[in-house]
């Protein structure tokens, strides 16, 4: 009847419940009723033991009307007088010994009754339960009386709990499988959806999204998943773009290589065409290196964050561009305020820095200005220049992969940049100055924990 495990889980677990519960409730009613019973027996005997023996007592003082000297006689003398006032009860009359003098149960006759037997109630009450039978023991004047009963329809009360038991088992039985049912469904259901998207992502199709509205855990697990699936679709895109783009750059060099071989080779071209063959394949070298590093930035962790200190990087970094600078006439200014301390890879953030000043070198007409400060635990690198700055639609897209402006290289460098910024907990940003010319901006926190 049900298909899934997860139901006959759930409804196995409701009815196991549904059982102990009932036979908890079901013993625990099945003892408080005969408790009940068994207490209402025993006051009605102590109620009726009372009047008897009030007026056997009272017969007892009465004893001279009876003119019997001894004990037996005095008893059976009151007791024959109210006889008729304990009729139709089991009863005996006992001694102070607990002998038994009168009783209309033919199996007491002459036993003795050991009261150490029986249970205390009140003061001089006892009573014992033998089965369904109860008999109370009240004091006399002199000896005891005792009267006895049964609890009567204890059978029929346990017959009549269980019947009710069983019933309204029954009825939470069924409701116990409807509510199982269509709690398992409201499982299962989103499941099965987040089964049948993860194999379509398993096939690669990305353009995939489950709709669960449970509020629970499960509609956070659909949520997480849709999530994935977006990653993913964004992250396969991006690999499909940055093959594309690969594959683009190194067919620019090696069809120039290509026609410049053919060229020599035709007798076209000489020396002057092994140069550019030169030039092309150390551009490709150059640009294979520049995709490995960037490649490995975001792959492989092999960033070693220690103690280092940022304003000595920028003076590295800005040494290593100032032959370069002199021969293009521009000044290099730099300006580092605060403490240099900060928790990051030395070599990396050498490597950021000097991307940026290689592009400020490139687009730079007189100056460059490197600044440094520390604001909020931050450290803040702008590199500016007063080159022709960067287009308005180009200030979002300098960062990106490949992506090369005018006079542009390979594209990588800024790329490269932001991904060692980003794995140091920082951000990058490029705005144009308000003369002229652009600044790239890097802010990363100074105590970065991976
Ligand atoms: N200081 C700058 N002034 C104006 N434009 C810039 C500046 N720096 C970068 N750009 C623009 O951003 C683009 C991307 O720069 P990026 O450094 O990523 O690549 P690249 O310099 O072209 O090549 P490489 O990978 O060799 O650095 C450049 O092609 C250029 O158009
Ligand atoms: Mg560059």
């Amino acid at each position: 009847m049900m298909k899934n495990s997860i139901g006959k889980k759930i409804i196995l677990s409701y009815f196991l419940i549904l059982i102990i519960s009932f036979a908890l409730v079901g013993t625990m009613f099945y003892f408080i009723t005969l408790n009940y019973i068994e207490r209402s027996v025993v006051k009605q005997l102590v109620m009726q033991g009372r009047e008897a023996t009030a007026l056997i007592n009272k017969s007892f003082e009465n004893r001279k009307i009876f003119k019997e000297r001894s004990f037996l006689g005095m008893v059976r003398g009151a007791f024959l007088w109210r006889k008729m006032q304990i009729s139709g009860q089991d009863y005996a009359i006992l001694d102070p010994w607990g002998r038994v003098l009168f009783t209309n149960v033919k199996s007491l006759e002459g036993k003795r009754i050991d009261l150490d037997n029986f249970k205390r109630i009140g003061r001089r009450d006892y009573y014992s339960r033998k089965g369904d039978k109860i008999s109370v023991v009240l004091p006399l004047d002199r000896g005891y009386l005792m009267l006895s009963g049964r609890l009567t329809g204890i059978k029929m009360m346990t017959l009549e709990i269980l019947r009710i038991l069983l019933l309204t088992f029954l009825i939470s039985g069924l409701i116990v499988i409807v509510i199982g049912m269509f709690l398992s469904r409201s499982i299962t259901a989103p499941i099965k959806k987040m089964a049948i998207m993860a194999s379509r992502l398993k096939e690669r199709d990305f353009d995939v999204a489950i709709d669960i509205n449970t509020g629970d855990e499960l509609q956070e697990l659909g949520d997480t998943i849709n999530d994935l699936a977006r990653k993913l679709k964004d992250y396969d895109l991006a690999q499909k773009r940055f093959l594309q783009n690969v594959s683009h750059e190194l067919k620019t060099p090696l069809m120039s290589i290509q026609g410049y071989a053919e060229g020599i080779k035709d007798g076209v071209f000489k020396e002057d065409g092994i140069e550019v063959i030169l030039n092309e394949t150390a551009r490709m070298r150059e640009l294979v290196n520049d995709i490995i590093y960037l490649s490995r930035l975001e792959t492989v962790n092999d960033f070693n964050f220690a103690e280092t200190d940022i304003n000595e990087i920028i003076r590295k970094s800005v040494e290593k561009f100032e032959g370069a600078a002199k021969l293009r006439n521009i000044e290099i200014e730099m300006k580092l305020d605060g403490p240099g301390q900060i928790r990051g890879d030395e070599e990396k953030l050498l490597q950021a820095v000097a991307n940026l000043l290689s592009n400020a070198v490139k687009y730079a007409r007189t100056k460059i200005c490197v600044s440094k400060e520390v604001k909020d635990s931050r450290v803040i690198i702008e590199v500016a220049d007063d080159g022709e700055g960067l287009d308005t639609e180009e200030l979002d897209k300098v960062f990106e992969r490949f992506y090369k402006g005018k006079d542009g290289d390979t594209g990588i460098g800024l790329s490269i940049v932001k991904t060692i910024v980003e794995k140091h907990g920082g951000k990058v940003s490029a705005y144009n100055r308000k003369n002229k010319g652009a600044v790239f901006r890097i802010e990363i926190p100074q105590n970065f924990h991976t």
